[in-house]
């Protein structure tokens, strides 16, 4: 029997596809602790399921999420948030192997951003407000904003957002680089369902390596990175797809996959 959730819904929208939807509309998905412990729930199924290829990631429309759950944690103290190792937990999104599409309508601040720049592809409707506000908080982003914003955008702008807490626009997102496009108000999720299921019917072992192989540009030198590439490149030659993809090509066919 499928588990069943309180802060987020589960669907299938198109073959191969899970759409998680962020639901605490009255807290505007504040992402507190509950939420969190499921968003990884549901990702630890999706990645054992081998019907899944990729994963959609949204919330409502007036809110993707509003940042991590400040009423939770404003009575915390340093000791406890650091023995706990207090939003460790949220690095199990960094973990997921297979491809996540954010779809963003609304607030994307705080912890919700940075939770958009745990995905590997972010669409946004042209009501996303992105930011990261921590600084007027009293503290600073925690789950990567100071990171990934900085590699996505650069630094000046990354500075300005991050010390200033100001909000910048879908588009100004768009033109920056940190989502891939601004789609028709209204139609978001089914951009980011269509490009999840695109992504879907792709063989499952070429997608998960192109999805490392992408990643490593962010974590290791270039010449370690085109390593990396390389030897994962090597390896897909042990795979039937490979050999599926190649002589459908030849053989002006379509492939079938078999994910191995
Ligand atoms: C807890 C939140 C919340 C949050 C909104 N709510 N954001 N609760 N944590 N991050 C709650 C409000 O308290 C309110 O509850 C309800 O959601 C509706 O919000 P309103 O403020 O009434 O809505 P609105 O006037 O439309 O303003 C929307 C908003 C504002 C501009 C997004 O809610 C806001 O500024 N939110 C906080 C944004 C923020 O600072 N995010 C960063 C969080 S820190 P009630 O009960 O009053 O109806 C963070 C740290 C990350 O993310 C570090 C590592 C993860």
């Amino acid at each position: 029997t499928a588990p069943t959730y309180d802060n987020i819904l589960l669907s299938n929208p198109a073959p191969g596809v899970t759409l998680i939807t962020l639901n605490r509309p009255k807290a505007l998905n504040a992402l507190s602790s509950p939420l969190f412990t499921e968003l990884n729930a549901a990702l630890r199924d999706a990645a054992t399921d081998d019907s899944v290829g990729a994963v959609v990631l949204t919330g409502s429309d007036k809110a993707f999420a509003a940042g991590a759950d400040i009423k939770e944690m404003m009575n915390k103290e340093f000791a406890e948030v650091y023995k706990s190792d207090f939003l460790a937990h949220w690095t199990e999104v960094t973990k997921f192997r297979k491809p996540i599409v954010a779809a963003v309508s609304g607030y994307a601040l705080g912890g919700g951003c940075e939770l958009a720049m745990m995905c590997d592809i972010i669409l946004a409707s042209p009501t996303a407000v992105f930011g990261q506000p921590e600084i007027n908080l009293g503290v600073i982003p925690g789950a990567g904003g100071t990171q990934r914003l900085t590699h996505a955008i650069g630094k000046s702008r990354a500075m300005e957002i991050v010390l200033t807490g100001k909000n910048f626009s879908a588009q100004d997102a768009a033109a920056w680089g940190l989502v891939s496009r601004v789609v028709e108000e209204g139609s978001v999720v089914d951009e980011a369902v269509k490009v999840a299921g695109q992504i879907a019917k792709k063989g499952r072992v070429a997608v998960q390596s192109a999805k490392e192989g992408v990643n490593a540009a962010y974590e290791l030198s270039l010449n370690e990175g085109l390593h990396v590439e390389r030897r994962l490149f090597h390896q897909l030659f042990a795979t039937n797809d490979q050999k599926i993809g190649m002589k459908a090509f030849a053989e002006k066919k379509k492939p079938e996959w078999t994910h191995k």
